[in-house]
Formats: structure tokens, C-alpha cells, sequence
């Protein structure tokens, strides 16, 4: 295979379709789906990605998937880890229930943290590679009807800094992706109010985020324009992270 490779979880749909279409131009892409075949079928006609079901939460899916790129290449070049669910209910954290709390951590964190496990361990024997993990903004804000969700993307964050501490001296470096309000279906029953809350100044930038917002921050890293930094926090939010008085 003449093009690097790239592995994007949940590349389906939103904010890791994007990717995967930013990533096409240049990579050989394995986007990654869990449920929803058509959308992940027509990206793959589109810009001619590989696709395969894989649940980031199946020890199993992680390991296949694992199988599958080191048929591809003998290097991965770049894992994206943008898979991640929002709970299914949205719970006070007096009542929220610790079935969805099992369910958002084993999707959002610890599915990413043990297959970033087995594809260090492949980019230490090349001695090369990049990882992203795509957190969020509730890494840091607390939003108490949601605290799974807070909980799985402040460990994640975490995850970036482990990552990237263990393997700087194996030439691997490691980016936490922290987008702010990005417009896909995961936010979509709640639009028009972070819309509302836009225009009445909640972010600096007056605009909600697109999933290409997010996929240019990842055409950095995978060009290596910041290969001298590892661990490195990039915010997409519009400022959303900025304190001001
Ligand atoms: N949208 C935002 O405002 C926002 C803000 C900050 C961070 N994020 C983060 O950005 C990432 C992408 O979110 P999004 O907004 O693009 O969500 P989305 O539109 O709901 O898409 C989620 C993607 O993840 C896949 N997925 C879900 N569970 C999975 C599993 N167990 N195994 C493998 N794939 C799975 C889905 O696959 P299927 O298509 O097969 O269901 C889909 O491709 C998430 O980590 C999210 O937490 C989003």
C-alpha cells in the first residue's frame, strides 16, 4: 500500500465522517461503525474508504480491528479516536442509573484507551505514528444531568497525557481534540437551544462548530505540522474554554 494508514473509529456518521472525508485525500482510511451500515456504505462510495464494523466496546472488535490494519500496512500511521456515545437517558446524577454509566465509560473511554494499548504497542516497534483522542469540552465542564459522559471525556483526557508521556521517546506523539458544539445527530434534539445560547454570546465565536472544524485540526497532526509537541490540547469550540471577566 503506497498511502499511510489510518485507522478513524465511528467514521460513519458526524463528527468522524468528516474525518474520514478530510483523511481520504491522503490516507487509506478503516472507518469504523457500530450499528449504522448505510451511512458508513455511502461514505465508503463516496470517497472510497474502507469500512468495517467494529464496537469499540467489544475487546474482541478491538483486536479484529487491530488484525485488519496490520494486513494493510506494517506501520498505522494514525489512529483516531472518535468514536463515543452520549447516554441514552439524560439522568440527574442523583438518580442517573450505573447500567448507562458502564455503557458510556466502556464506549468512551475504556474502549479507546485499550485499543490506543494495542496500536502503541505496533507504532512503538516502527518507532513512528500519531494518535488523536477526540474528547470534549465536558472533560472540564460539569453538566450534572449528564456525569457519565463528563466523567468517560475527563478520563480520556487523562488518557492523552499517559499516552503521550509513555511514548514520546518511542517517536509516537499523542493530541487531545477537544471539540466544543459541534452540529451532528448527537446534539441534535438539543440544536435549537445551544443555537439560542449562541446568539445570546455563551460562545466567543458566534457559531456553532461543523464536523470539518474538527476534521482540519486532524489534518494537522496527521500532517505532522506539530510534531514537536505531544500531549497537546487542541481546542475546536469558538472559545468556548476561555475565561473572561
Ligand atoms: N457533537 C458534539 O457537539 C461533540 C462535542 C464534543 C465531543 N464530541 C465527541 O465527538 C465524537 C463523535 O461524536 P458525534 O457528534 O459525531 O456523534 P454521532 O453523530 O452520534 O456519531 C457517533 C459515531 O460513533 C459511532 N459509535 C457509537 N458507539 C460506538 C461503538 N460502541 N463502537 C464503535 N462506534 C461507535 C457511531 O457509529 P454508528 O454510525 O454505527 O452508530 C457514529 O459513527 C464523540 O466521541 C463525541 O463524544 C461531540
Amino acid at each position: 500500500m503506497s498511502k499511510p494508514l489510518a485507522i478513524v473509529t465511528g467514521g460513519g456518521r458526524g463528527i468522524g465522517r468528516g474525518i474520514v472525508i478530510e483523511l481520504s485525500r491522503t490516507h487509506h482510511v478503516i472507518a469504523t461503525y457500530r450499528g449504522n451500515r448505510e451511512a458508513a456504505q455511502s461514505l465508503a462510495d463516496e470517497v472510497g474508504c474502507e469500512i468495517t464494523q467494529s464496537d469499540i466496546s467489544s475487546a474482541e472488535d478491538r483486536a479484529a480491528l487491530i488484525d485488519l490494519a496490520r494486513e494493510r500496512s506494517p506501520h498505522l500511521d494514525l489512529l483516531v479516536n472518535n468514536a463515543g456515545i452520549a447516554p441514552r437517558e439524560r439522568a440527574d446524577i442523583l438518580d442517573a442509573r450505573e447500567e448507562i454509566f458502564d455503557e458510556v465509560l466502556g464506549t468512551n473511554l475504556k474502549g479507546p484507551y485499550f485499543l490506543t494499548q494495542m496500536a502503541a504497542r505496533w507504532m512503538k516497534d516502527s518507532g513512528r505514528g500519531r494518535i488523536a483522542f477526540v474528547t470534549s469540552i465536558s472533560s472540564f465542564t460539569a453538566s450534572v444531568n449528564r456525569g457519565e459522559y463528563c466523567i468517560s471525556k475527563a478520563g480520556l483526557s487523562m488518557a492523552v497525557a499517559l499516552f503521550a508521556s509513555r511514548l514520546a521517546e518511542h517517536g509516537v506523539k499523542v493530541f487531545e481534540i477537544q471539540p466544543g458544539i459541534i452540529r451532528t445527530d448527537m446534539i441534535a434534539k438539543v440544536e435549537q437551544i445551544y443555537e439560542e445560547k449562541i446568539a445570546n454570546g455563551l460562545l466567543p465565536q458566534r457559531r456553532m462548530g461543523e464536523a470539518v472544524d474538527v476534521a482540519k485540526a486532524v489534518r494537522a497532526v496527521a500532517d505532522g505540522l506539530l510534531d514537536y509537541s505531544t500531549g497537546q490540547v487542541l481546542h475546536v469550540d469558538g472559545g468556548f474554554h476561555l475565561r473572561s471577566l
